[in-house]
């Protein structure tokens, strides 16, 4: 069957090698993509953001499958255009995807259904926020309601950190996204993402695997899109592990009970507080970089996977995992996540990939004339397969070694914390 994913960053490379592998895929077409997705599939240009356009395309290609990557298309309701034209698909409808795409419904969501959260205020007017904030005091949380480009979340330590970002909210600093605000308390733990596929019955859990956000070692610097990961969380109990699956469970029961029919993947963004995981989000699609760490491990055919969850048949078949260890390190850009160049020659691609274990999967790349050129701010996730957490870090970071360009820099502490167990987190 002919593929049309959508998306362009190293998470869609990772879906990419995945669908690519499967003996049922037989064009897979990548819309924008990037470079390294060039090299697995056909490159399209579409606006991913119009359904009606992505619908006529994947009709056009006779594409019995459409996969979404990225929260944008999902929350602009690409899916049900894909889904009207008749066509499979994997990611929510635009209902669904509300669970990302506004804090304060996901926020109900959680409420309703009893699923352990931080206690919240939602507010559109900045008296009542500011209020709120006096009488609640720091540390708070204020987040954006809506999609801001995981840069909607402050995490105040003082009163006036916390009112200022509410100001600056109510000021349009994330436009539309701003108008309505969900204040919460703080929550202290080590963080943990568990990916889930569904079919709006059946729930299938992934391991758990865990991003990195800040820019350098230490957990020190800017927030980034993710500096690296791993998986699976050995610092996980069995008693946690289990509390997740059943809040995964319980989320996708709760948004039957609403009407929604969530076909695709569920991230539930957790933080393991001394009650127990609570969630800090849900997301409507695969965490990038979680999915370079959790694709690798699955052992069944991806394209079997989608398009039972699209027809919602997951119940049908079984899911295997690999029993290995993943770890991903992000190659960035000098400069990352401020101003870098783009256009730079890469070299070593080929001689890390050519390792035992190894996957680079691209995130910022552009393919020319047979040469990788930088072209995002995070450009490369180099991943690596062991049988344990060591052997697939270091096997990673040799990997790393062999690549380079002007600039180049990656954090060298990846899954440090893994090792050193829970009291690295206090
Ligand atoms: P979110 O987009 O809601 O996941 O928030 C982004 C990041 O902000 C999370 O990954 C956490 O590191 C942090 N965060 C969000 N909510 C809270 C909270 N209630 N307590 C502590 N940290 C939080
Ligand atoms: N790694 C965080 C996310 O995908 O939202």
């Amino acid at each position: 069957m002919n593929i049309l994913l959508l998306g362009s960053g190293g998470r869609e490379c990772a879906l990419a090698t995945s669908l690519a592998k499967s003996p049922r895929c037989d064009k897979l077409f990548i819309a924008p993509g990037n470079g390294g997705t060039a090299a697995i599939g056909t490159n399209v240009e579409l606006d991913i953001l119009d359904g009606n356009a992505v619908a006529a395309f994947a009709k056009e290609q006779d594409c019995g499958l459409v996969v979404i990557g990225p929260e944008a298309p999902l929350v602009a309701g690409v899916a049900n255009a894909v889904r009207d034209a008749g066509i499979d698909c994997f990611g929510p409808n635009a209902a669904g995807a509300r669970i990302e795409g506004s804090k304060d419904f996901s926020k109900q969501i959680m409420t309703k259904y009893d699923l352990p959260t931080a206690k919240y205020g939602t507010f559109s007017d900045s008296d009542s926020a500011l209020r709120y904030i006096a009488e609640q005091g720091a540390p708070i949380v204020v987040k954006a309601d809506g999609l801001a480009a995981g840069k909607g979340v402050t995490v105040a330590l003082t009163q006036a950190e916390a009112e200022e970002a509410v100001v600056e909210c109510f000021d349009g600093r994330f436009g539309a996204a701003g108008a309505t605000v969900v204040i919460e308390e703080m929550m202290t733990g080590p963080e943990c993402s568990m990916l889930a596929f569904t079919d709006g019955k059946t729930v299938y859990p992934m391991a758990e695997s865990q991003d990195h956000k800040r820019a350098y070692e230490g957990d020190e610097g800017p927030n980034t899109g993710g500096m690296g990961a791993y998986s699976p969380v050995p610092i996980v109990t069995p008693e946690e592990h289990d509390a997740m699956v059943d809040v995964m469970k319980r989320a996708v029961a709760g948004m039957a009970a609403e009407g929604i029919d969530y076909r695709g993947c569920l991230y539930g963004g957790f933080m393991l507080t001394e009650e127990g995981p609570k969630l800090l989000e849900f997301n409507c699609r695969f965490g990038d970089p979680e999915t370079q760490v959790v694709l690798p491990r699955l052992a069944t055919d991806l394209v079997d996977v989608m398009v039972a969850t699209a027809e919602g048949k997951l119940d049908q078949i079984e899911l295997e995992w690999r029993d290995e260890w993943a770890v991903t390190v992000v190659l960035a850009s000098g400069g990352y996540p401020g101003s870098y160049k783009k256009g730079l020659p890469i070299s070593g691609i080929e001689d890390a990939a050519a390792l035992d274990g190894v996957t680079v999967y691209h995130a910022g790349t552009k393919l020319e004339d047979g040469v990788f050129y930088t072209n995002g701010g995070r450009v490369l996730d180099v991943t690596a397969l062991g049988n344990s957490f060591e052997a697939a870090r270091d096997l990673a970071y040799k990997a790393c070694s062999l690549i380079s360009w002007d600039g180049m820099f990656m954090r060298h502490d990846i899954g440090a914390r893994a090792l050193r167990g829970r009291e690295a987190w206090n």
